[in-house]
This record gives structure tokens, C-alpha cells and sequence, in this order.
């Protein structure tokens, strides 16, 4: 049986086709966002299909989450991203109790049960600071993109201080650094430092149960794992593909809705 998950994000549109009876993820795409969401979902879901070699039509089923969840007209079904963070996570490392999701536009850490249903979490989405539309725009002032920003952390002796979590008063304290002098690596070293240290407040918020997954687009910066275990003071499970959890979870939602004739189990609270 084949299923699909379709995550529409602020920033980043994916999509993964899943092998449900073998496990096996046959298809994946990540597009960047843009103002058509249901344009952006058909596209990373055609993608994503191609590379499975497979067609809509061979699809049991289809759910949709993330941000434009609501917008997909093909899709009957929408989770939320807190339901699919946990079912991915669970997924891809069965023993995950605490999934922590850095996106573009807000940060959420959800504790889940040992079948991966979420039991409660915590969520920033007031503000971009600790987001990865932050880093975006501090790797702008770095002169670089995010992933150039991960290199140059990861290369820096002595993280500069950056006192502004406000993205708009942080990038004026980075230019500022740099004007004065100070290295590049070190004030992007201080920027993912910044980052994991917000995140560990939301984490505590939800409370951290170990083993801990780093999902979303912003597991895939070194710099701010790493900062993240230090800050923690554990383990951390990093994914291959941290960006294609939630997608991966709206999949797996998907294959239990097919196989399953009991009620679906929902949620604690929904966003
Ligand atoms: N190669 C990379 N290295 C480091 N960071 C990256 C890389 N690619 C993307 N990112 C980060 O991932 C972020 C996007 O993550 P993701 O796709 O999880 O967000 P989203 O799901 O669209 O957002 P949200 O869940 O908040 O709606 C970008 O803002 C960027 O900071
Ligand atoms: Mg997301």
C-alpha cells in the first residue's frame, strides 16, 4: 500500500510516498515556499511521486499538514504538524519520547508515548527569533545562506555574545560586531548559540523525556545541534533528513487511517 504525506510550511513544501508495508520511503521532494500553497503541495506531490514511479492514482491515501494544511483540494484529511512530528519521529526511531522542530517560522517540543502520539508540547510561533527565518535573515548579514552560516559556527573558537533575540535588533547587533571587527565564524557561532538556547527554554516548558529527535529544516544546521546537545546536556538523534519528519509522520497518519477501522487516536490539544 502506497501513502503520501504532503507538509506545507511557511517556508519549505515536502512531501514523502511510503512503501507502508515494508516501511520503505520510495519518494520524497522539498520545494521552497511561495504565495500558492495548494499550487506548491501538487508540485512537491507530483515530484515526489515521479521519483517513487508511481502515480496519484496508486495512492490509498493522502494527508496533508503544515501550514497550508487547509488548502490542498485533493487531500480529505488534514493533521496537524504536532500529530506528524511525533508519528515521523517515532517512524524513524521507534524509541523517540521528545521531538523538537526547528522550521522557518516557528519552533515546537512535543513529548510523545511510546506508540509516538503526542502528549503534550510546547510551541513558539509569536516571534521568529529561534526560527529559522531568523537565520535566514542573519546569514544575510553575514553575507552568506544558512548553510554557510552552519560552516562558519562550526569553524568558531569563541562564540561571539549576541544579547538581542528580536530579529530585527539582532541583525543590527551583527552588523554592528562586524563592523568592529569581530570574525564572521564567531558571531555565527554566538547566532546558533542564541538559537539552541531559546529552543532549550521551550523545551523545558514541555519538558524534556530522552531520547530527543531534531527535526525540521533547522536540524540540518551542525552548528546549532551541536549547540543544542551542549545547552541540553544530552543525546541528540539527528535524522538524515530532519526536514522531511513532519511529512514523513503525515504519511504514516495516512497508512494508519487505511489499515486501521478504529476510531483514529487523536491529539491532546489541537493547535
Ligand atoms: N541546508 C541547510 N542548512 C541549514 N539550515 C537549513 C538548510 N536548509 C534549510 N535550512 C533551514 O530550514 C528552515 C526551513 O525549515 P522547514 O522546511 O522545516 O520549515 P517549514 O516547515 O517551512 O516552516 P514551519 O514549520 O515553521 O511552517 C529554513 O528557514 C532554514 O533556516
Ligand atoms: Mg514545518
Amino acid at each position: 500500500m502506497l501513502t503520501a504525506g504532503v507538509d506545507i510550511g511557511s517556508l519549505a513544501t515536502k512531501a514523502v510516498i511510503l512503501e507502508a508495508g515494508s516501511g520503505q520511503v520510495l519518494g520524497t521532494a522539498c520545494l521552497p515556499g511561495g504565495p500558492r500553497p495548494a499550487e506548491l503541495g501538487r508540485a512537491a506531490l507530483e515530484t515526489a511521486l515521479a521519483e517513487a514511479d508511481a502515480a496519484r492514482e496508486d495512492l490509498s491515501g493522502v494527508v496533508a499538514t503544515g501550514y497550508g494544511r487547509q488548502s490542498l483540494p485533493f487531500t480529505r484529511i488534514s493533521v496537524t504538524e504536532i500529530s506528524c512530528a511525533a508519528r515521523g519521529a517515532h517512524f524513524i526511531e521507534p524509541a523517540v519520547r521528545t521531538v523538537i522542530d526547528i522550521g522557518g517560522q516557528d519552533s515546537k517540543v512535543i513529548r510523545c508515548d511510546e506508540e509516538g502520539y503526542p502528549l503534550d508540547f510546547a510551541l513558539n510561533d509569536r516571534c521568529a527569533a529561534g526560527t529559522g527565518r531568523f537565520l535566514e535573515v542573519m546569514a544575510g548579514a553575514l553575507g552568506t545562506d544558512v548553510e554557510g552560516m552552519s560552516r562558519l559556527a562550526q569553524a568558531a573558537d569563541e562564540p561571539a555574545r549576541i544579547t538581542h533575540t528580536c530579529t530585527v535588533f539582532a541583525e543590527s547587533e551583527v552588523v554592528g560586531l562586524l563592523a568592529r571587527g569581530a570574525e564572521r565564524d564567531a558571531v555565527a557561532g554566538g547566532l546558533c548559540r542564541a538559537v539552541a538556547e531559546r529552543t532549550a527554554l521551550l523545551a523545558r516548558q514541555a519538558g524534556i523525556e530522552p531520547p530527543v529527535m531534531l527535526a525540521g529544516g533547522v536540524g540540518m544546521n551542525r552548528a546549532i545541534a551541536e549547540a543544542l546537545r551542549d545547552v541540553l546536556g544530552l543525546k541528540l538523534i539527528v535524522p538524515e533528513e530532519p526536514q522531511l519528519v513532519v511529512a514523513t509522520g503525515a504519511a504514516v497518519v495516512a497508512a494508519d487511517r487505511e489499515t486501521s477501522s478504529a476510531a483514529p487516536r487523536e491529539e491532546g490539544r489541537e493547535r
